[in-house]
């Protein structure tokens, strides 16, 4: 899978080297572990390694395992910047240590959301972009099965929607993680829990990553999606049968962060990559690549096509609760324990 492969830009540094500029290898390297989707990964280290002479290396991972990979190199990192991915597990890994202090000089220019993640992680890490979670739902395939699309949280518990649902495997997926935290918040933890089992009677799968359940939507493999409402707008773009909802009792949101690795072997370059990643120029990336969050430098534009954060209604979502090492790892166990476990 496309995903999985690490994928070398030196072949594009060579081709834009000017008269004058230092040979590509004299700029040395960049190890990449990105969790946002790879298209915008894959568009992002071509625009770096082509700007800096930088080669690249990228690896896309979901935020979960992004974050154990670090974990278990912490004695010798492989990895220079983690580009992506639900704030919660950057803010764990700045906890423990394992990203590096950095105050980038760009911090000025990014809304405080953004700047809070900072911050709040003692400037281990910070927000690059935001974005709503809801559902995502296949109306021609709900259609044909005489099913109302979902409209509420308590919906999904519907005996309409069983084995239609899907959403991501918590121990792999930030985006699955921010729904559970999104669930103890707007229920408190034992009806959270009451929830999510109840909700498991109608999930068919836990795929590992985030955008594995809207991507089953679209091909029309089951009818209704947990999910970023960015990333339904992305499938209904590439042409499938896709749309929207937020749900009515309010919903929860991430913020998408970046982090430089503690004892990165790059670390100069990995600094590069984090104050180009701030800047308007390359936040456009991730539109171009059909990306529709919202970034966090006030002066990229907002696309046209991303759900408009400012009618949502957003939980006050408690990141410095949630992203806690402890809180997190808690909670994962618990649905480990109590849901995943429950027969279907
Ligand atoms: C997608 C979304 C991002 C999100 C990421 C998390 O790429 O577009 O906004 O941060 O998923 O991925 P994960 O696999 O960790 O849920």
């Amino acid at each position: 899978m496309l995903s999985r492969h690490f994928f070398t830009l030196a072949a594009t540094v060579a081709a834009t080297l000017t008269l004058g500029a230092l040979p590509a290898a004299a700029q040395g390297s960049l190890n990449v572990y990105c969790s946002a989707q790879v298209e915008w990964c894959q568009a992002a280290a071509n625009a770096f390694a082509k700007e800096t002479g930088i080669r690249v290396n990228m690896s896309q991972k979901g935020s979960g395992e992004v974050l154990a990979q670090i974990r278990a190199e912490a004695q010798n990192p492989r990895g220079d910047v983690w580009y992506g991915g639900t704030g919660d597990p950057h803010l764990q890994m700045a906890e423990d240590k394992l990203s590096a202090v950095y105050r980038s000089p760009m911090l000025d220019q990014l809304h405080d959301w953004a700047r809070k993640q900072a911050e709040q992680s003692g400037y281990r890490t910070v927000g690059i972009y935001a974005g709503a979670m809801g559902f995502g739902y296949n109306p021609e395939l709900l259609g044909k099965r005489n099913i109302a699309a979902p409209a509420c949280w308590k919906d999904l518990l519907d005996a309409r929607f069983k084995g239609e649902i899907q959403m991501a495997n918590p121990q792999s997926s930030g985006t699955a993680y921010v729904m559970i935290a999104t669930m103890v918040q707007l229920m408190g933890e034992d009806q959270a829990f009451d929830y999510l089992k109840g909700l498991h009677r109608n999930v068919n799968a836990y795929p590992r990553s985030g955008t594995g359940p809207i991507k089953s939507v679209a091909r029309g493999e089951t009818g209704v999606s947990i999910s970023f409402v960015h990333d339904a707008v992305t499938e209904r773009l590439g042409g499938f049968p896709v749309q929207y909802v937020v749900p009515c009792e309010g919903t929860g949101y991430e913020i998408g962060s970046m982090s430089i690795v503690a004892g990165a072997r790059n670390e100069r370059n990995a600094k590069r990559f984090y104050d180009w990643a701030l800047s308007p120029a390359a936040q456009q990336i991730g539109a171009e690549a059909k990306s529709f969050q919202t970034p966090s430098n006030r002066n990229t534009p907002i696309p046209a096509e991303a759900p408009k954060m400012d009618q949502i209604k957003l939980i006050d979502y408690d990141f410095a609760k949630y992203g806690s090492s402890d809180e997190r790892r808690r909670l994962i166990e618990r649905w480990d324990r109590e849901v995943n476990s429950l027969p279907r």
